[in-house]
């Protein structure tokens, strides 16, 4: 059976090196985590020259000694292969091994994930090391399992050197097979980019005006994908070659231009996720949040985490301050918020969860960023604050193996997500829709999965009432054939402006908007605009429900058995249709001209039947999140206060309090950033 993710209880861990301290502390380290309830240790991650000081010459000694007194313990490994940082004698032989710029200037060592995925000469090095490591160590009692190098695509998601074009040319040619087809796909004709042999083409460069082709960055961003992906899959194919029957193989992430769910199904047996979520307190990006969103928006890439794996782990769980030499300061998670946290992730699903570090670092580019101990390694608040967590997962073990709940999913692609980053028209409805209704949905209560089209059939998208696609853009034959069977078959279907408008490759279609969407959505577009910046508020009327309309609107017609439902109110399209319902066998379809911001994505799920669907379990403040986690009959009820001052929720049910085994029903308080699970009877 393996080690962790089991199903039969949950395991805590965290992030040790070794290699950044004397061999006299580790036996005391291992002992003091075990005593705190740390299970398993990740390690190796950035240790090749551990392995392999100069080329060819591999020595195993240091993982030896160490293993051998983690053998005298009960502690579990995670061990991982260290193609993250390449060696300095291998960047030196080797520089084509090293990414580069837009400009093709290459990185230098000195940091982390300097390499690029293609150069022939690191893939050999990299096999050569991951089965040195694996035939070496895999034998190993202690080792449970596998990581795959350490987060793919972190710091960099785009890659430039000469072995990237190369691949960059085979990757194009086995698409397309021959050079009028990608140029035709690529609309090459369109400012006179027509190729005329294969060397001509690269992955795309700095430009004088816009950023590159977009079609040809669509294809480029599926390329990085799919280079990753093969890198991955050469490092588990070795692996599994050597592994214990029951070890596991991993990677953790998740990253830019990767497709996580392919490469989970090719190379893994699970995910992990690395979660950060005191980055809302540092970062720019997060300024404008709502305080009471902040942290809990990594409730969004946990449920994203989810889709990607339905059993997953936390590789990196935050424990200390954020910080590195660059910047990205953080406080120190207040008291209670590491638990918070921890629980954030297991409502979400996981049911393993590691801390990024044991012992923050001395040395290097991450001495800000800290783990449960600081330098001196004193006992200190995280410290204890880890035991106490460990107190509660024991008393929640029980909940192992459920499912988090949700009947309402948003729907996404990775062409679509790909198609934005190069497209900033697509990027201005879509970023706020997305954000507006996660932050609806978690005021309103309303759980959401994501679901990702090309890795979801008919089956995994009937298990919701409601799907919400808010902008999609590109739409193949398939895909509007899978969403016709889901409304066809019961399902309501959602789907904003802007949707249907290009092919696979980007290109815009010529049928009348919204293209392939128009016989399921019964909608046609005969105009769209941006909503003026002086047309002032332009608003909606649903039924007699007022909300405003975000950023863009569609002039819609109702076609082929499609009923206004709602129309504009201002500007000169007031009285024009804005919103289109069609009735396709036992489901429909909503069509709306527009994006969403948090008022009208509420209205849209309260008006579908979509929002709070534990209304009836519990009462929950707007400050606090809620999530259900069920195996069988049973569910688990989570309660998660994100505000510093105590809360108070209703539950209208009894159930049992896991922490404490006692019997609740009525108003519970939580404790600033407290929670709560709840076996409901
Ligand atoms: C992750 C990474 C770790 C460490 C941590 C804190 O991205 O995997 O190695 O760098 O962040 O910065």
């Amino acid at each position: 059976m393996r080690a962790i993710l089991n199903g039969e209880r949950l395991v805590l861990g965290t992030c040790y090196y070794p290699e950044h301290w004397p061999e006299n502390m580790w036996r005391k380290d291992l002992d003091r985590m075990l005593a705190s309830g740390i299970e398993v240790i990740r390690i190796a991650e950035f240790a090749w020259s551990k392995i392999e000081l100069t080329e060819g010459v591999f020595n195993y000694d240091f993982f030896d000694r160490f293993l051998d007194i983690v053998e005298q313990t009960d502690m579990k490994v995670i061990f991982c292969t260290p193609t993250a940082t390449p060696p300095a004698w291998l960047t030196k032989k080797y520089p084509e091994v090293l990414n580069c710029d837009i400009d093709g200037i290459r990185y230098n060592h000195g940091m982390r994930r300097h390499y690029n995925y293609n150069s022939p000469v690191y893939r050999q090095l990299c096999a050569r090391i991951v089965e040195k490591s694996a035939a070496h160590y895999a034998g190993r009692r202690c080792i449970i399992g596998w990581q795959l190098d350490n987060e793919f695509n972190c710091e960099l998601d785009v890659f430039y050197s000469e072995s990237d074009s190369a691949a960059f040319r085979v990757f194009l040619e086995e698409k397309y097979g021959t050079l009028e087809a990608l140029n035709e796909a690529w609309g090459t004709v369109f400012w006179n980019q027509t190729y005329t042999a294969w060397d001509e083409i690269c992955v795309p460069r700095k430009t004088p005006g816009y950023v590159a082709n977009p079609h040809q960055m669509l294809d480029y961003f599926r390329f990085v994908s799919a280079s990753a992906r093969s890198f991955a899959k050469a490092q588990s194919d070795i692996i599994r070659r050597y592994a214990k029957p029951d070890d596991f193989i991993t990677t953790n992430g998740m990253f830019g231009n990767l497709d996580n769910h392919q490469m989970t199904a090719e190379s893994l047996d699970f995910y992990t996720y690395d979660s950060y979520p005191n980055f809302a307190f540092c970062l720019d990006v997060y300024r404008d949040e709502p305080e009471s969103l902040k942290d809990r928006g990594w409730s969004r890439n946990l449920s994203e985490v989810r889709s990607i794996s339905p059993a997953f782990g936390i590789m990196e769980q935050q424990s200390g301050a954020n910080g590195s030499n660059a910047g990205m300061e953080a406080p120190t998670p207040r008291p209670g918020q590491m638990t918070l946290w921890t629980m954030q992730s297991i409502a979400h699903g996981a049911d393993f969860v590691s801390y990024f570090r044991w012992r923050t670092s001395t040395i290097g580019s991450e001495i800000y960023w800290h783990g449960i101990l600081d330098y001196s390694g004193r006992e200190n608040r995280r410290l204890r604050e880890l035991c106490d967590i460990h107190k509660k997962i024991s008393c929640i073990n029980q909940i192992a193996g459920s499912q988090y709940e949700a009947q309402t999913a948003i729907l996404t692609d990775y062409d679509n997500i790909w198609d934005k980053q190069a497209d900033a028209w697509h990027r201005r409805i879509d970023d706020p829709s997305r954000k507006a209704f996660f932050a609806a949905a978690q005021r309103s209560h309303t759980p959401l999965d994501y679901v990702f089209l090309g890795h979801a059939d008919l089956e995994k998208l009937r298990q919701y009432k409601v799907l919400i696609y808010p902008h999609m853009t590109i739409v193949t034959k398939e895909q509007a054939d899978l969403l016709t069977k889901y409304v066809e078959q019961g399902g309501t279907l959602v789907i904003g402006c802007r949707s249907g408008y290009k092919d696979s490759s980007g290109r815009c279609v010529m049928e009348k908007l919204p293209g392939l969407l128009s016989p399921l959505t019964g909608t046609d577009i005969p105009e769209y605009s941006f909503i003026a910046p002086d047309a002032g508020k332009v608003t909606v009327s649903w039924d007699g429900t007022e909300f405003e309309a975000e950023v863009f609107a569609d002039l819609l017609a109702p076609v082929g058995g499609g009923e206004v439902e709602g129309t504009y109110t201002s500007d000169y399209y007031a009285g024009t249709p804005a919103l289109i319902r069609k009735n396709s066998g036992a489901g429909k379809t909503y069509y709306y001209g527009s994006a969403w911001n948090e008022k009208s994505a509420r209205i849209f799920l309260e008006k579908l039947g979509a929002a709070s669907p534990f209304a009836d379990l519990a009462k929950v403040p707007a400050g606090c999140e809620l999530a259900v986690r069920r195996k069988g009959d049973k569910r688990y009820l989570f309660v998660l206060n994100y505000e510093s001052t105590p809360a108070v929720f209703t539950l209208y049910k009894r159930g049992t309090d896991l922490y404490t085994g006692k019997t609740v029903t009525g108003d519970i308080t939580l404790e600033g950033y407290g929670t709560a699970v709840i076996a409901i009877e």
